[in-house]
């Protein structure tokens, strides 16, 4: 990930519910958390008002990402 980008993923919204930015779901995810289920348990996440509908979504595509598949 490029420095710029995680920049950005600091002022990004990662859980909106949840008041969670996007950086705090790429540490999770680089320090070895593999599904939705444990990202969430890291960051506090995905039991806000949309139950991880957003959220989820966006943990689909950076675990996509970390695989080469995104
Ligand atoms: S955006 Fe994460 S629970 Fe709604």
């Amino acid at each position: 990930m490029e420095p710029d980008e995680r920049m950005m993923a600091r002022l990004k919204a990662g859980c909106i519910c949840k008041g969670v930015k996007l950086i705090r779901l790429i540490e999770a995810i680089e320090n070895g958390a593999a599904t939705f289920e444990q990202v969430a348990v890291v960051c506090g996440i995905g039991d806000g008002p949309c139950k991880g509908k957003r959220c989820g979504a966006k943990v689909q595509q950076l675990l996509l990402a970390r695989d080469g598949l995104g």
